[in-house]
């Protein structure tokens, strides 16, 4: 079963492999922000510290929504906090492997 840490905090968990990322940390008590839980929002958003490759790929929506909290970021911190960083959204992330994430905030 995949492990999953949150960055910065002492919670590593194990998920059911091929799981969304959010419904298998709130079953296991952890909750991230949410809002939609669609992929539209962007509340869910996390920095994948490492493991961004044991992720499957983003689909349409929440690529495109991942665009927009970029483009958002750009705008209101600047491009440079981009640098490093791997964008997922957690309500849409479907994990297969061992993943660090990072919850980022709104603004
Ligand atoms: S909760 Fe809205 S995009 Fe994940």
């Amino acid at each position: 079963m995949p492990r999953v840490s949150i960055q910065d905090t002492q919670q590593t968990v194990e998920i059911p492999s091929d799981a969304i990322l959010y419904d298998a940390l709130a079953d296991l008590g952890v909750e991230l922000p949410h809002g939609c839980l669609s992929g539209s929002c962007g509340a869910c958003r996390i920095d994948v510290i490492s493991g961004a490759d044991k992720l499957a790929p983003a689909g349409v929506i929440e690529q495109n929504t991942i665009e927009a909290i970029c483009e958002e970021y750009r705008q209101t911190r600047g491009p440079e906090f981009l640098q490093g960083k791997n964008i997922r959204l957690s309500c849409r992330a479907k994990v297969c492997g061992d993943i660090t994430v990072l919850p980022l905030a709104r603004k």
